[in-house]
């Protein structure tokens, strides 16, 4: 199971220490959640946060853009040159935004591809996609916030992924987003997910070290 913390549960006064902080606690992955104040009810950071995260770690350091974003294609150019290695596009963008193509087009250069469905949206949308992408991130709260109850109704869209992936022989990885802690990770793993995201449950840990040792098991 890989841990991957997210940033917006830091303390943004510090924030290359923070991303050093979960790093040596064990961090697998760094989570990076940017929202533009449209797509969800929150703004957070945008590129050149992410490109200074990423001057701020060694260069091995695996960052996971997740972008909660209205355009994630216009976008794109800026994430990528900030050095991330993977990049995860909604699939409520649907119609808005060419997805294929803004997938393709981060593959292309050299980064991961990721899609993204909120609770409220039916599994089924992904899989004209799922030929096309590294991961698929399972929302696991409604996006914008940290620090929300962790919803378990969509587990069984994990299980469905699981399911595609196995009679399609694909290779994605399954990742859970929102309200996961060392409560939550059982759960998750039982249902297929690969990949926990948790920013409240790590950096505001009494010790991150073990909340990521607890959610890896
Ligand atoms: C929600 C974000 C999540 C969130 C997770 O909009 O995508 O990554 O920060 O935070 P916790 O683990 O506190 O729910
Ligand atoms: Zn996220």
């Amino acid at each position: 199971m890989l841990i991957a913390p997210s940033m917006l549960a830091c303390d943004f006064r510090r924030i290359e220490e923070e991303a050093k902080r979960a790093l040596k606690a064990g961090a697998d992955w760094l989570h990076l959640d940017v929202m533009d104040g449209a797509f969800v009810d929150n703004i957070s950071f945008g590129p050149d946060v992410c490109a200074a995260i990423r001057k701020s770690v060694p260069d091995d350091t695996f960052l996971d853009a997740h972008l909660m974003i209205n355009a994630p294609d216009h976008y794109l150019p800026r994430f990528l040159k900030a050095g991330m290695n993977l990049i995860s596009i909604h699939v409520e963008r649907e119609g808005a935004v060419d997805l294929h193509a803004t997938l393709a087009a981060t593959r292309a250069a050299g980064a991961k591809a990721g899609l993204v469905l909120n609770p409220a949206t039916p599994v089924q949308l992904t899989l004209p996609y799922l030929a096309e992408v590294d991961l698929v991130l399972v929302m696991s709260v409604v996006p914008g916030f940290g620090g929300q109850s962790f919803m378990p109704e969509v587990l069984q869209k994990v299980h469905f992924l699981r399911e595609q992936r196995t009679t399609q022989s694909l290779r994605f990885l399954i990742q859970m987003d929102g309200g996961i802690g060392p409560a939550q990770a059982p759960l998750c793993r039982n249902a297929g997910a690969d990949c926990l995201v948790a920013g409240s449950s790590t950096f505001r840990a009494a010790d991150m070290a073990e909340a990521i040792r607890q959610m890896r098991m």
